[in-house]
C-alpha cells in the first residue's frame, strides 16, 4: 500500500499515533522541524514498538526538502500534525502562526498532488466551534468566531482542505476536531513536552506535582458550571492516536470528506481534574483561584457519536487513567527528554 507520511511526529500527539501506527503494522515515515520537539522522543517510540522510524527532519515550509521524501519515499497518506499551537504566543505573532500553519500546509499539499499523493488527516481542534452553539457539541455544530489566530489557523486550513477535496474528488481529507488530549503512553518514556511554562491545564498540574510549580492557577471560578470552573472534554492521547488509525482505514476506503470530533463526550471541571489527579497519584495539587483568562469559555464537551458509528472508534480511556499516565510520563522524565 505504500507509507505513510506523518508530519510533525516527533511531537506529543504525533509520537504517540506513530507507536499505534506502527503496531498496527503501517510502514511510517515522520518529518519534524523539531522546533517544539525532540529527536529523542522517535528514539522512545523505537524502543517501545520495536521498530525503526524513519526521520527527515525537515520543515514543511521548504518545499526542496518535500519535493526530496516525497520522490524517495512512496507514500499515500499524510497524517498532519505539523504546526504552531501555542493560543498565547499565537497572538503575540500572528504572522508567524499564519505562515508556519497555513503556507506550510498549502506547501504540502502542492507537493502531494504534484506526487499524486492526496489523502490527508488532519490535525484540527473542538476551538473552531468558537464559543459552541449547543453542548455536547456535534459536527453539525456551526464553526465559531475564533478568539486568537492559532484557532484561525485551524479553522482555515479546515476550509482550504474542504475546498481542495470539492474541486478534485481523488482527493480524501479527513478533519479531526481534537477536544483536550492529556494522558501518555503507559510505559511512561513519551509524553507532553511544553518548553517554557506549560499553557495547558495537565503538564502544569503535573509540573506542580513534580516540584517544578508551587500551585496551580485555576483561571476563573465564576462560570455557569457545576462547580464555576471551566469544563472540557479530557481525551487520553493514545485514545486519540487510536483514532488516527481508524481514519486511515476510512481514507483507504476512498472518504471524500469527512469531519469527526474526537473527545470523550465527558466534561469535568478544572477542580474535578485536580481531584482526580489527587486520587489517582496520592499527590496533593495546591491552588489559588484566580482571574478568567481572556478567550476561555465556560464548557466544551464533544458529542462524539458520529466517529463512533463511521470510524467504529470510541474513547476507551477514563479520567483516572489520563491522570495516572500523565503522572508517570512526568515523574519518571522530570525535566522532559533528556
Ligand atoms: P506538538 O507541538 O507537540 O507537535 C507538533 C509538531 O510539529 C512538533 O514536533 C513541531 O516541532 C512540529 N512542527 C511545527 N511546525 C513545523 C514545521 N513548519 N515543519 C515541520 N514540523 C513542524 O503539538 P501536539 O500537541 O502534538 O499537536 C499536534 C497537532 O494537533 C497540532 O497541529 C496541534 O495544533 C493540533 N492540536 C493539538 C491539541 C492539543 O491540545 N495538544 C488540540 C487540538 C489540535
Ligand atoms: C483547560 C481548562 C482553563 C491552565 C486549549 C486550546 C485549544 C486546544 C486545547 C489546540 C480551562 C483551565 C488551564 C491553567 C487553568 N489546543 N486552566 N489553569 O483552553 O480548553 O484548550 O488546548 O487546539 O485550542 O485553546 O485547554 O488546558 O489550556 O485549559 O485553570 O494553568 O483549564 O481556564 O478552563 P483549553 P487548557
Amino acid at each position: 500500500m505504500g507509507k505513510i507520511l506523518v508530519t510533525g511526529g516527533a511531537g506529543f500527539i504525533g509520537s504517540h499515533t506513530v507507536v499505534e501506527l506502527q503496531e498496527a503494522g503501517k510502514d511510517v515515515v515522520v518529518l519534524d522541524n523539531l522546533s517544539n520537539s525532540s529527536e529523542k522522543s522517535l528514539e522512545r517510540v523505537e524502543a517501545i514498538t520495536g521498530k525503526k522510524v524513519p526521520f527527515y527532519k525537515a520543515d514543511i515550509l521548504d518545499r526542496d526538502a518535500l519535493e526530496e521524501i516525497f520522490s524517495k519515499e512512496d507514500i499515500y497518506a499524510v497524517i498532519h500534525f505539523a504546526g504552531l499551537k501555542a493560543v498565547g504566543e499565537s497572538v503575540q505573532k500572528p504572522w508567524e502562526y499564519y505562515e508556519n500553519n497555513i503556507a506550510g500546509t498549502l506547501t504540502l499539499t502542492d507537493v502531494m498532488r504534484k506526487h499524486g499523493c492526496k489523502n490527508i488527516i488532519f490535525s484540527s481542534s473542538a476551538t473552531v466551534y468558537g464559543n459552541p452553539a449547543f453542548i455536547p457539541i456535534t459536527e453539525e455544530c456551526p464553526k465559531g468566531q475564533c478568539t486568537n489566530p492559532y484557532g484561525w489557523t485551524k479553522s482555515m486550513l479546515e476550509q482550504i482542505l474542504s475546498d481542495i477535496q470539492k474541486a478534485d474528488n481523488e482527493w480524501n481529507v479527513i478533519l479531526l476536531r481534537y477536544f483536550n488530549p492529556i494522558g501518555a503512553h503507559k510505559s511512561g518514556s513519551i509524553g507532553e513536552n511544553p518548553s517554557g511554562i506549560p499553557n495547558n491545564l495537565m503538564p502544569y498540574i503535573t509540573q506542580v506535582a513534580v516540584g517544578k510549580r508551587d500551585h496551580l492557577n485555576v483561571f476563573g471560578n465564576d462560570y455557569d458550571t457545576h462547580d464555576g470552573t471551566g469544563v472540557r472534554d479530557y481525551i487520553h492521547v493514545v485514545d486519540l492516536a487510536q483514532g488516527h488509525v481508524k481514519a486511515l482505514k476510512k481514507i483507504e476506503e476512498n472518504a471524500g470528506l469527512k469531519i469527526y470530533n474526537l473527545g470523550t463526550g465527558h466534561g469535568y471541571s478544572v477542580l474535578d481534574i485536580v481531584k482526580n489527579f489527587e486520587e489517582a497519584t496520592g499527590v496533593k495539587i495546591p491552588y489559588e483561584i484566580q482571574g478568567r483568562r481572556p478567550g476561555d469559555i465556560a464548557t466544551c464537551y464533544a458529542d462524539a457519536s458520529l466517529a463512533k458509528k463511521e470510524l467504529g472508534w470510541e474513547a476507551k480511556y477514563g479520567i483516572r487513567e489520563m491522570c495516572e499516565d500523565s503522572w508517570r510520563w512526568q515523574k519518571n522524565n522530570p525535566e522532559g527528554f533528556i
